[in-house]
């Protein structure tokens, strides 16, 4: 071995009593030097391998990590996972115990603020959300705009940038007053855009949040009342559906959450780094997979036709896949899928049972048994019958990827707030590996 270049590694915990250290020992074999860099929270840093070069006008050493399999890109202390063993927790809280004894407000609080809200604190809590459900008539016309068949999900996106316009004093990131007030309004006014964008897509008129009820009960509300006709939310599928806003508030770095931090890194208002967080879980391997699972189950028609599909996914080798199944994290079971399968039971005793529950059952049935799904990991993820229950509420598939992202704004702005006050924290800007031309001359265009 050669000379060691930098010994920073501190004898901590177990490593010390053992008379070993918390470090790393790293030989380059293109030059023989030996470096020493600390581990800390079972991570290296990728900084303290710059210093590993072949020559000093080398640029020094980095990771290659496309999609970020290996790289943890912050500290945090909101959301917890263990995928192997099914853990899900947000602040040291089990995500069943919340989803057992909470509120989504309750929630949204404990993921903003760190601690569960106290009566007092609560109350404040909801005083201040209720009194900024309303939005401006101006984004109401913005929404107006939008042609009769746009995707809800794409009006959402687009009206939640435009609110960056209404409230520019939100560009003001670093006044934590500031930042509460674009919370509070951002928390309150999700429900009512997507209720808005519902309405819009159905070509039915607006109806206006009332003060008197609970957060799900008058989104509910908004969703399903008509100016012909009164609306009373039937309390179990508020229930139903204040749990499954429990269960996707938030799921640390996941990738509208890196959207969300990576825009915010930036110092970008609340509402466009959201817009962005939003496009994000769009997308159909994210937030947009509870759409594709109803899609899936209605393409597969019966159950008799489920095992054909599942050997047209294996034979597809990955271009034909299971949706709501796997999980870059679990690889176990994802816990909100069990709850969420629990509660289906419960939601389908009042709206009747979802003929496509049948098809979902027996399509986990066999895929859990089957070898190409149990080799891989491959389990239900949170997607794969939260769409079964938003369908028995009555809502449209189009609306699915909408109603996650209405509790997911709990935790991506919690996660934006921890990122503003992270010391460590920067404009997040990856580096690449160059593998494209080296430089060469230029050719006048008439003789290329
Ligand atoms: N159906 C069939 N095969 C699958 C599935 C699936 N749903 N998911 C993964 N695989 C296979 C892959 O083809 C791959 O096989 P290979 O090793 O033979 O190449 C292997 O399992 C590993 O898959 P990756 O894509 O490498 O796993 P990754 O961790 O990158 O992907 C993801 C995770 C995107 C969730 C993936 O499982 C998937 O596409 N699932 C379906 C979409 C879905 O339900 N998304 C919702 C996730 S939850 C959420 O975002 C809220």
């Amino acid at each position: 071995m050669g000379t060691v270049e930098t010994a920073k590694g501190e004898e901590t915990g177990a490593s010390a009593a053992e008379g070993r250290k918390d470090a790393l020992t790293i030989k380059d074999e293109r030059t023989g030097r030996v470096y020493e860099v600390p581990i800390k929270h079972g991570t290296i840093r990728a900084m303290d391998l710059r210093q590993i070069k072949t020559s000093p006008d080398d640029f020094g050493l980095m990771t290659y990590d496309p999609a970020f399999m290996n790289t943890a890109h912050c500290t945090s202390r909101i959301t917890y996972i263990d995928g192997d063993k099914g853990i899900l927790q947000y602040r040291g809280y089990p995500i069943d115990v919340l989803a057992e004894k909470c509120t989504y407000l309750e929630v949204a609080y404990l993921l903003l603020y760190g601690e569960l809200p106290n009566r007092k604190q609560y109350d404040e809590w909801v005083h201040a959300i209720t009194y900024h459900t309303m939005i401006h008539e101006s984004l109401k016309k913005v929404m107006d705009a939008f042609n009769y068949d746009a995707h809800p999900m794409g009006m959402l996106i687009a009206t939640v940038a435009a609110m960056s316009t209404f409230y520019p004093e939100g560009r003001d990131v670093h006044d934590p007053a500031v930042r509460t007030k674009q919370v509070h309004r951002l928390i309150a006014k999700m429900p009512t855009i997507a209720a808005f964008a519902y309405k819009h897509s159905m070509g039915m008129p607006y109806v206006y949040p009332s003060n008197d009820l609970d957060y799900t009960s008058n989104f509910l509300t908004m969703l399903f009342k008509t100016p012909a006709e009164n609306y009373k939310p039937n309390p179990t599928l508020v229930r139903a559906l204040d749990i499954l806003f429990i269960l996707h508030a938030d799921h640390e770095q996941n990738c509208g959450t890196n959207a969300m931090r990576g825009i915010g890194s930036a110092h970008t208002d609340p509402y466009s780094a959201l817009a962005g967080a939003a496009a994000a879980l769009y997308g159909p391997l994210h937030g947009g997979a509870n759409e594709e699972v109803l899609k899936m189950l209605a393409e597969i028609g019966s159950i008799s036709r489920v095992p054909e599909f599942i050997k047209e996914v294996k034979e597809g080798k990955g271009e034909k896949r299971l949706m709501g199944f796997g999980h870059r994290v679990y690889k176990n079971f994802d816990p909100r899928a069990k709850i969420i399968k629990r509660m289906a039971e419960e939601v389908f005793e009042v709206t009747g049972r979802n003929p496509l529950l049948d098809i979902a059952l027996e399509l986990e049935r066999i895929a859990l048994q089957d070898d190409y799904f149990v080799k891989r990991k491959l389990y239900p993820n949170v997607d794969f019958y939260s769409g079964l229950i938003y369908q028995a509420i009555g809502l449209p598939t189009a609306a699915f990827t909408v109603l996650f992202a209405i509790p997911r704004t709990s935790g991506w702005l919690a996660q934006w707030g921890e990122l503003l006050e992270d010391p460590e924290e920067k404009i997040a800007r990856p580096r690449q590996v160059y593998l494209g031309a080296s430089e060469r001359p230029f050719k006048a265009m008439d003789k290329r």
